[in-house]
């Protein structure tokens, strides 16, 4: 072995671990931050589209107040603004599945009232003057990202074969 691998050796290998030490890797955002809207995302279907756009912006900025330190009533509108594109969001789906006959639509609808419980319940922590929780709108986040890439997806193949473009 030449002298200056060993040197490389010698002092790389003590070097690259006090760099780790000292600057460790940050921590993912995923792990507490809401999942942000993707293309994968996208059903095809234009309203259902925007209406998922606005579903996850309402939360980035509801997440984002968190951050900046919002908290109390200062968190009631976005919440508000959070639940209402929600429901409006949920009563769409609900809508085009019953006209279309989707056999899946009482299993779908039941998720969509899963998840309108779980944003009710923040706004009722909010009131009795809980916290928060960053984790809870990640969870929220998660949600979103798995019943849209499955639920809805199935459902949006269903009516665009009813209503080929
Ligand atoms: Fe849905
Ligand atoms: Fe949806």
């Amino acid at each position: 072995m030449n002298r200056i691998l060993v040197s490389a050796l010698a002092w790389g290998f003590p070097m690259l671990w006090y760099s780790l030490r000292v600057n460790p890797a940050p921590a993912p955002r995923s792990a507490k931050s809401p999942a942000c809207w993707r293309p994968q995302l996208e059903t095809g279907l234009g309203t259902i589209d925007q209406q998922h756009r606005e579903l996850f912006e309402a939360l980035a900025r509801l997440a984002g107040d968190l951050e900046a330190g919002a908290s109390g009533a200062l968190l009631d509108e976005p919440l508000a603004a959070l639940a209402r594109h929600l429901i409006k969001h949920c009563q769409t789906e609900e809508s085009l599945m019953k006209e279309a006959g989707f056999p899946g639509r009482v299993a779908h609808a039941n998720q969509h009232q899963e998840v309108v419980l779980q944003v009710r319940d923040l706004q009722y922590r909010r009131m009795k003057g809980q916290a928060v929780g960053r984790e809870a709108l990640a969870d929220l986040g998660a949600w979103l990202e798995q019943h849209i890439g499955e639920a809805d997806q199935a459902m949006a193949g269903y009516l665009k074969a009813l209503h080929p473009v």
